[in-house]
């Protein structure tokens, strides 16, 4: 019975707003500065790299050690809802109101390396090479999503992790409304220019 609390603690994990968090340590709401959003991109673009690197493993563990709990308590159901969970508690954060609060993509990353890791290094070297291409963020985490998706069928994996793949891939592309918007517009931040 005690192992359903698993499931209680993917979520508070994953409400752990570590870009926020790190952003009032320097004095910064890092919802009010650059893309306004409380995840791994902004932390980096705003407060510098030593603190990026931090709030990147911050999102990172909490969607991996959700995943993980789920997985060793329940098997694969198990690691997707905890991973589903953890994105949840970061993306709509009880803490903001339940509003859409971070994009969900290094905790995401966090529960695939868990799940799926040959996936997830191919994902990788796709987000690499559309960062270095693009120089934009947000089009690498989304086609990495992309590519976590199609790879999910490629690679015959479990039901439940190509659940897991539809769902999460669908909230990182609606979280990313604004982003598309702002590439049609020619406004969208770029990897390496000043903020
Ligand atoms: O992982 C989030 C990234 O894809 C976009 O972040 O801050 O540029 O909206 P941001």
């Amino acid at each position: 019975m005690t192992r359903y609390l698993i499931f209680i603690l993917a979520y508070c994990l994953g409400a752990i707003p570590f870009a926020y968090l790190a952003g009032s340590y320097k004095g910064i709401d890092v919802r009010r500065h650059g893309s306004g959003n409380i995840g791994t991109t902004n932390a980096f673009r705003l407060l510098g790299v030593k603190l990026g690197i931090m709030v990147l493993l911050g999102d990172f563990l909490k969607g991996a050690v959700s995943a993980y709990l789920g997985l060793w308590a329940f098997g694969p159901w198990g690691g997707i809802l905890g991973g589903l969970l953890a994105m949840a508690g970061h993306s709509w954060n009880p803490l903001f109101g339940f509003r859409p609060s971070g994009k969900g993509v290094a905790a995401g990353f966090g529960i695939i390396t868990v799940l799926m890791p040959k996936i997830t290094l191919i994902a990788i070297i796709v987000f690499v090479l559309v960062v270095w291409l693009t120089r934009y963020v947000s089009m690498g985490s989304v086609t990495g999503a992309l590519t976590v998706l199609i790879m999910v069928f490629v690679f015959s994996q479990p039901f439940a992790y190509r659940v897991f793949a539809v769902v999460a891939v669908f909230a990182v592309l609606v979280l990313h409304r604004a982003n598309f918007k702002r590439v049609l517009q020619g406004t969208e931040h770029r990897f390496g220019d000043k903020k």
